[in-house]
């Protein structure tokens, strides 16, 4: 990391992490890593920089051929190589296939809270969301079976996953899936599995492809390196299919798709899958060290919030309900000087208003000062 101690924000950085609000706002918003991108990938971009090496992306076999030993070795998933299809980004990968997959104004299942560009690429695509919201059980926010099947019994046909959940950080289990997987096939539904966050998981991590036929026949996965590697502005994603029955449906999909991803996103991609894997370990290792300290930073500093079990990723959804501050994310921007992401964004009617989504991949000074601040706040001291 470059720059751990200081508040202010990182000189060599530009991202809209780093420019969107003032040097004085910690950004705990946008799901970018403070840490330093993986030493393989740096230099794989270095040397296509050098080589100028940097003209269209034709087909390139060798991503989903990295995605499928990687995706073997972590999950014990088979996938075929050859459904690999390469897209802009995960957001895009979502968008043509809604275009290719629905009617106008057709209805799309999603469960909040859920990461907020969901409902601009259902705009996006001129679909309509539907809810089954995560129901929590203890402090474990899980998917609502009966919830998932009595949307898919009412018509709905198209299923937007979040798997792991962002943010909460749940992996759904290999029992939940497979249930949806059954339901999906008796509705007919088509399961669009967004499988981004799943490198960063620290609990067992099942992909949707990975159970058996029922899943085959109704799902698509949408994923990237870019999260886990922390390469968004790279742009560079792709959708796996494993069954006739889905390219059926998704046979609308643009030709030109593939030659709107990024080169050295694709590039970065091999590298990440081939020889980022111990900086992969590394970082979710630092993640779940930075948890409990964020988890004890807020038990100690903010004794009436809540936060919740975490599986996977470095999003986590804290409760602050309790301390009834009116337009809590603003409240927080403005007054605490912290950007984090409004829970209002993670549901359809303005749900979740006294929850904020909080990014904790940065050091434990940051995010102890973040804590300060939000707790200034809402403690008054
Ligand atoms: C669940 C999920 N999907 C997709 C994305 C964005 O992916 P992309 O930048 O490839 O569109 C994010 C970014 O945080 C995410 O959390």
């Amino acid at each position: 990391m470059t720059d751990p101690d200081s508040f202010s924000n990182f000189a060599n950085r530009s991202s809209s992490k780093w420019l969107r609000y003032p040097a004085d706002v910690l950004p705990m918003h946008v799901a970018e890593m403070d840490f330093d991108v993986a030493e393989p990938i740096r230099a794989r971009l270095a040397q296509m920089v050098v080589n100028s090496d940097l003209g269209y992306l034709g087909p390139f076999a060798k991503a989903g051929q990295a995605f499928e030993s990687f995706a073997l070795n972590r999950w014990g998933w088979q996938l075929d190589p050859t459904h690999a299809k390469m897209a802009t980004d995960v957001g895009v990968a979502a968008v043509e296939i809604l275009k290719a997959a629905t009617g106008p104004g057709e209805q799309v299942l999603v469960n909040t809270p859920v990461y907020a560009a969901f409902f601009s690429w259902l705009k996006e695509a001129d679909c309509t969301p539907v809810d089954a919201p995560l129901v929590l059980e203890g402090d474990t926010w899980k998917l609502d079976l009966p919830a998932i099947r009595a949307a898919f019994e009412s018509g709905v046909r198209v299923y937007l996953l979040c798997s792991p959940q962002n943010p909460v950080g749940r992996i759904h289990t290999a029992k939940e899936l497979t249930e949806i997987a059954k339901l999906a096939k008796e509705f007919d539904v088509l399961v669009i599995s967004d499988e981004i966050h799943a490198p960063l998981s620290w609990v067992p991590f099942t992909p949707y492809l990975s159970l058996g036929q029922e899943a085959a026949a109704t799902g698509v996965t949408i994923t990237s390196s870019s999260k886990a590697w922390n390469t968004a502005g790279l742009k560079a994603g792709f959708l796996v299919t494993a069954s006739d029955q889905v390219r059926a449906k998704l046979k609308l999909l643009p030709e030109a798709m593939q030659w709107r991803a990024s080169i050295l996103g694709a590039h970065a991609m091999v590298a990440a899958y081939e020889q980022g894997v111990g900086w992969l370990d590394q970082t979710v290792l630092q993640l779940q060290e930075n948890l409990e300290h964020l988890r004890s930073e807020v038990a100690n500093r903010l004794p009436q919030a809540r936060l919740y079990e975490m599986e996977a990723t470095y999003l986590a959804w804290l409760d602050l309900g309790a301390y009834k501050i009116q337009d809590l994310q603003q409240a927080i921007l403005k007054e605490a000087k912290v950007a984090v992401v409004a829970g209002s964004d993670h549901g359809i009617d303005d749900d979740y208003p006294g929850f904020v989504r909080f990014n904790f991949a940065t050091s434990k000074p940051r995010i102890t000062e973040a804590v300060r601040r939000i707790a200034e706040l809402c403690e008054g001291h």
